[in-house]
This record gives structure tokens, sequence and C-alpha cells, in this order.
């Protein structure tokens, strides 16, 4: 298989994917089988030889045997969301900063396994030397969120933000989960790539560079951190609807507007509600209600407290034992959080299961088959930005890194 590339796209009309006979999906659909083509995108192809069964009891044997057989030459990064099978052979786990950092913190291994999604892996590939390769063990494991901006319509956003006549005071800050052509639309725009960690800190940075800033693709992330952290007012911010022509909003909407946000959402983080908040608080007496700040902005105003992943560890640390924690994440965490914490009570704020579908795409036969095939000579499932974009995007990225 050829090394799979993410360009700044073209303007040609979308093509079809050849998914089935007569059936033609968005240019940006996720294809969650993960074992068809998608010419145009790293996103869902077979994995070339065999991908062992789950049900093959060798696999943790299998998985520590090529790991071992590789040393230092491959470094496996495990996102915080990962399964509890993968994040057993990660050597650092962390939020997608911490991954970031990493990544870039290890100009020694030849192989980088990014255990996450697929933006994060770019990202990981922008940071990496050229003699570094980055594998991702499912190219099924999109984000629905940042499969919510496109170049196209962001290029398009920037057009109407000119017509308006406010471009020239607009600072672009990006969430982390998006692709890497629009980590280089913010680039060449002088703005900069933020996570959930630092969020604040990127507004803050933006804002001393211009009046408004266009958020991009977590309207949620934009506004509770600009409205509890920032001291904005929900009056302060529009939302920008790309399926809408001039994103649904008017010139003098955008002149007034101090924070720009795109119409994107987490479909993890957005399934929780108020209703569920108020349901465990009468479940579980004494609950403190602890969400990530991709939630809902009625969800983080019900909740007690509103962080990073990285923030909802550490607070889960340092709780007192005895105390009773609802928390409004990915499940995998939660489950992890449960386990470590058996002198608290720690349980899931909704009712129903909320895994990531597309975190969950990597499992153990993925990482046995991608650490194999290095340890047989074969890269698999390489991750590359294409150089120009990566350039761009580098920029971003390293302001990120560089933030006071
Ligand atoms: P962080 O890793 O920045 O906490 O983001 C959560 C998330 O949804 C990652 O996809
Ligand atoms: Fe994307 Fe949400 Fe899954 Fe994170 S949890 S990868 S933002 S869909």
């Amino acid at each position: 298989m050829t090394p799979t590339s993410a360009t700044a796209p073209a303007s040609t009309p979308p093509s079809e994917l050849d998914l089935m006979p007569g059936v033609t999906a968005t240019p940006l659909a996720l294809l969650l089988l993960g074992r068809q083509r998608d010419p145009d995108s790293e996103r869902g192809v077979d994995c070339p030889g065999e991908l062992p069964a789950a049900s093959d009891p060798t696999l943790v044997e299998r998985a520590r045997a090529a790991k071992a057989a590789l040393g230092d030459r491959v470094f496996v990064l495990g996102h915080h969301y990962q399964r509890d099978e993968v994040i057993a052979f990660a050597d650092v786990t962390g939020d997608s900063f911490r991954l970031a950092q990493q990544a870039a913190a290890r100009p020694e291994a030849e192989f980088i396994v990014f255990c996450g999604v697929h933006f994060m892996a770019e990202s990981a590939d922008i940071l990496t030397g050229p003699g570094q390769a980055v594998l991702l063990p499912d190219l099924a494991a999109g984000c629905s969120m940042a499969d919510m901006a496109t170049f196209e319509q962001v290029e398009r956003c920037w057009e109407d933000l000119t017509a308006a006549g406010v471009a020239d005071d607009t600072v672009p800050v990006s969430y982390m989960n998006c692709s890497a052509a629009i980590k280089g639309f913010t680039g060449r725009h002088g703005g900069t790539i933020c996570t959930s960690s630092n969020a604040k800190r990127a507004l803050d940075w933006a804002l001393a560079r211009g009046t408004k800033v266009l958020f991009m693709p977590d309207q949620h992330l934009g506004r509770n951190t600009a409205v509890l952290e920032m001291g904005l007012t929900l009056e302060d911010c529009v939302v920008y609807d790309p399926h809408k022509p001039g994103g649904g909003l008017t010139a003098a909407q955008l002149q007034a507007a101090t924070m720009i946000l795109w119409k994107g959402h987490c479909s993890v983080h957005g399934r929780f509600t108020v209703d569920s908040v108020r349901d465990v608080r009468e479940r579980v007496p004494g609950v403190n209600v602890l969400v990530h700040p991709e939630c809902k902005h009625e969800v983080v105003q019900a909740a007690d407290l509103v962080g990073s992943t990285e923030f909802i560890i550490r607070t889960l640390d340092a709780a007192p034992a005895g105390s009773a924690w609802a928390i409004g994440t990915e499940l995998n965490l939660v489950r992890r959080l449960a386990k470590a914490h058996p002198d608290k009570t720690v349980v899931f704020l909704d009712k129903t299961v909320c895994f990531c579908s597309t975190m969950n795409r990597i499992d153990l036969p993925h990482l046995v088959w991608t650490l194999e095939s290095l340890v047989e000579g074969r890269v698999v499932n390489q991750i590359t930005v294409e150089p120009e974009t990566a350039r761009y995007a580098k920029a971003a990225l390293d302001q990120m890194l560089a933030l006071p």
C-alpha cells in the first residue's frame, strides 16, 4: 500500500467513494467498518495481510514480542480515550496536547505508532522529523468533529469575512481536532492551534493581536472558554454555519461579534444534557459533576467543574477518599478512572453507553498487525502530510507549543 497523504484539497467536485455499487457517500464520510477504500482520503482502507482475529488468545503475547523486537525504534502514543487493551502497550498516554509534545520530543524513534485518531497522527507527522514515520493502526479512526469543517468551507468562510470587512481584524484559532489542511489555513492566516488544555491562553494570545477570533471547529469549546473563562458574553459570540449562504450571518452580525464560532461539535460530548446532570444529582447524593469543555454550554453551566481530560484526571487524583464524581467525557477514560479510584464513587454522567466509535477503531488486533508488519519491514498505514500544508500547519502548531 502506498502511504496516504493529506493535502489542501483542490477545488474539484467531491468524488464518489467506492463503498458499494450504487452507494455514494459525502467526501468526508467515515467508513466505520474500516474495510473499504476511499481513494481521496486516508479513511477506511483494507489492511494488507491478515488482521489477527480478536479472539486470538496470543494477541497480548504477540504485541509484547513485536514491541520488544522493535525496541527503541518504535514509540507508542496512547490517547486517554483508547481501550485498556491498547493503553497497556502505550509508552506514553495523554491528551492531544501532551501527545503532540511527546511526538515532537522523540527524534530518535524511527516509528511513532499513534493510538488515537487521524488528526492527531497528522499533527505528529508535522511535528516529527523526515526520518520518522507516523502510523495509525486503523485508518478508519477519524473524528466526526474534525470532519465538520472542510478546507473549502473554511476558505469560503474567510471570503465571507473579507466581504464583511472583518478578515483583517480576525485571528483564526483552530482546535487540534481539525484536519492538517485547516491547521495549514490557520498558520497561513497568522493564527494558532489550541487544545482543551490551553484554549484560554490561545484566545488571550489571539485577542491581543486582533479584535475577533474565528474559532473552529468546536463551537462549544470556543463558547465555553470565551464566556466562562474570559468574561465575554453570549451576545459576543455568533455561530457560522458552513451549510448556509454567508454562514447564515449578516455583515452587521460579523462586525459586531468578538467570537465567530464554527458550527461543529463532538458527537460524544454533545450527547450529555442538562437532564443527565439533574438525573445524576438525584441518583448519587453529594455528587460532583465534572465535564469536558466540548459539552454544550448549558451542560457545563449545570456542572460543578469543567476541564480537559488531563484536568479531569488531576482532579480525580486530588479528590478526597469517599467523594463522589459524575464524569462527562468518553467512557474508556471514565471506566479507567473508576478502576484507579476504588476509594471514591466514580460514575459516568449519562445512563447510556458513550464510547467514541472512531477512537475505539484502534484495538489489539490492529495494534498487533501494525507492530508485526514493522518487524517484517513493512511500514503500514503511514500518515504523511503534503509539505506545503505541513509548513503552515507547523507554524500554527509551533505557535500553540510556544503559547505563554
Ligand atoms: P483532549 O485530548 O484535548 O482532552 O480532547 C478530547 C477529545 O475529544 C480528543 O478527541
Ligand atoms: Fe472526535 Fe469527539 Fe471522538 Fe474526540 S471524542 S475523536 S472530538 S468524536
